[in-house]
């Protein structure tokens, strides 16, 4: 039988030798025993090639965003990445651009996860029924396509405005994650929510529209940044205009 083998290319890098500079490594992969996912493939070097090869992954389903990375130019999550069966050119994996980086594919997400905005429900009541918080049919709809984020950050790496101002500007996801509670019919505090993202407007207002083409799941963070502002905007009184 013909074996295939695709090359992956790797960035490698490891904090703790500072002074050595990152490289791209070559690494081969017989496709004929290699499941058809590039987290296979990751997972097949680690096992066969090099165990220090250094990324996370945990649900291998694209649930938990763990694997989040950059593949062939587009942040993605290599769990539902299929790798290219063209073997004439190499697969290109890098980490998600502009995070400091750990090891190899693992990036800091500290700054990331403590930019999320209270992403719980907020009440000042107990639920009617002493068991739990109720909502419409039609309610509960408009919370689709915002209520599946879980964080990736494909979307923010791969925003400028965040690369540029990753300490003021709160980046796509976590203003996606704010939208999904403001707009639960169910939250008491939609007010101070508002408040809290234009307190310092560079938190909200550096959206530049380039996260709309990045989400693995197809969620639209440029939209519901569009819609913040706008309630942002309709809730000033008029002399501010
Ligand atoms: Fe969970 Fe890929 S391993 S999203």
């Amino acid at each position: 039988m013909t074996q295939l083998y695709k090359e992956f290319r790797i960035y490698r890098w490891n904090r703790d030798n500072p002074n050595a500079k990152p490289i791209l490594q070559s690494f081969f992969i017989n496709l004929s025993n290699c499941g058809p996912m590039v987290l296979d493939g990751l997972q097949k070097i680690k096992s066969e090639d090099d165990s220090s090869l250094s990324y996370r992954r945990s649900c291998r389903e694209g649930i938990c965003g763990s694997c989040a990375m950059n593949i062939d130019g587009t942040n993605t999550v290599a769990c539902l990445k299929p790798i290219d069966p063209d073997t004439t050119k190499p697969t290109i994996i890098l980490p998600l651009p502009h995070m400091f980086v750990i090891k190899d594919l693992v990036v800091d997400l500290t700054n990331f996860y403590q930019q999320s905005m209270e992403p719980w429900l907020k009440t000042t009541k107990a639920p009617p029924d002493g068991r739990e918080y109720r909502q419409s049919p039609a309610d509960r709809k408009k919370l689709n396509a915002l209520y599946e984020c879980i964080l990736y950050a494909c979307c923010s790496a791969s925003c400028p405005s965040y690369w540029w101002n990753p300490e003021q500007f709160l980046g796509p996801a976590p203003l996606l994650h704010a939208y999904r509670w403001i707009s639960d019919s169910r939250d008491e505090f939609t007010k101070e929510r508002l408040k809290a993202l234009t307190e310092d407007q560079t938190r909200l207002y550096r959206c530049i529209q380039n996260c709309k083409a990045t989400c693995p799941k197809s969620l639209d963070p440029a939209d519901a940044i569009n819609k913040m502002k706008t309630k942002h905007l309709l809730s000033k009184p008029i002399q501010e205009f």
